[in-house]
């Protein structure tokens, strides 16, 4: 048997394509344009093909969409200025820095600094709080993301078991939280779990975000069982590489996430959408 795909992109192109939808309704009635301004310091390959893609998708959205490049030695007090301007701009309503931020940076100083209420990559402390502890947050982009994909293809989470391979404040630990909300059993595995293919083979649900090419193996896989596979390495051939070996992975999975095209499309319509809820957020008078 082989498993059902899931397709990341086309799911990402229903949200982008329901957001503009949204977008272009609420400009029409209340004449405000979600903005979105992304920060781009230094000159790291990946990060200018990820900032370029989050700014065109933003204005494919309908919304305001405004780059930022510093340069690489941009201090960080110019960094908090500039993201307290941002807090204090009326036309922008969510505010994104492109991570990882130079050394002499202190990432969490500038995380901490941007208004939670625009905070739309949900990583500032505040919204990472209201995730523990439930309330309006704003989801972090790719956990969010993998809940939209489960979600779309109708899994169920109750009472389920919930394998989170990965420790991360970005991924992992977000992820477990929201499967946690929806009920289900979560076990958080990391690098130093024991024996690890027996906890991932006790998994109903799998997401793996370790960032170690093909680390899960197909073996590993309880027969039926969703993957998603967050990662995004290359593999010993050089081949673009998920953290699942796919191709044995899919043989015993029910379900499966493919690496391009599953998780990572997810990531900017997650942004996109929670750049509209900022904006509509904002306009309804809720600050924080
Ligand atoms: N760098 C890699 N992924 C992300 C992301 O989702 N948000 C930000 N701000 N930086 C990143």
């Amino acid at each position: 048997m082989s498993a059902k795909l899931i397709d990341g992109k086309a799911i990402a192109a229903s949200v982008r394509a329901k957001v503009k939808e949204q977008v272009a309704e609420f400009t029409t009635r209340t004449g405000v344009r979600p903005g979105l301004a992304v920060i781009l310091v230094g000159e790291d390959p990946a990060s200018q093909v990820y900032v370029r893609n989050k700014g065109k998708a933003s204005a494919e959205a309908g919304f305001l969409s405004r780059q930022i490049d510093l340069p690489v030695s941009t201090s960080e007090r110019e960094l908090l200025d500039l993201v307290e301007r941002l807090d204090a701009d009326d036309t922008v309503h969510g505010i994104l820095v492109q991570l990882p931020l130079p050394a002499h940076i202190d990432e969490k100083k500038i995380i901490e600094a941007i208004d939670p209420a625009k905070d739309v990559d949900g990583f500032h402390p505040v919204n990472a709080g209201r995730l523990f502890t439930g309330g309006t947050s704003f989801l972090p982009c790719t956990p969010y993301g993998i809940l939209t994909m489960l979600d779309h293809e109708n899994v169920e989470l109750k009472g389920k078991h919930a394998v989170v391979v990965g420790r991360s404040n970005i991924v992992g630990k977000p992820a477990a939280m929201l499967l946690l909300s929806r009920h289900a059993t979560v076990t958080i595995c990391h690098s130093r779990t024991q024996d690890l293919p027996s906890v991932v083979r006790s998994g109903d649900v799998v997401v793996a975000a370790v960032g170690r090419a093909e680390m899960i193996r197909g073996s590993w896989i309880k027969p039926g069982a969703v993957v998603i596979d967050v990662g995004m390495n290359r593999n010993a051939a050089g081949k673009l590489c998920g953290d699942v070996a796919f191709e044995e992975a899919r043989e015993a999975a029910g379900a499966i996430t493919p690496v391009p095209g599953g998780v990572g499309p997810m990531t900017i319509a997650m942004l996109l959408q929670n750049t509209y809820e900022a904006a509509v957020r904002r306009s309804a008078g809720g600050r924080r």
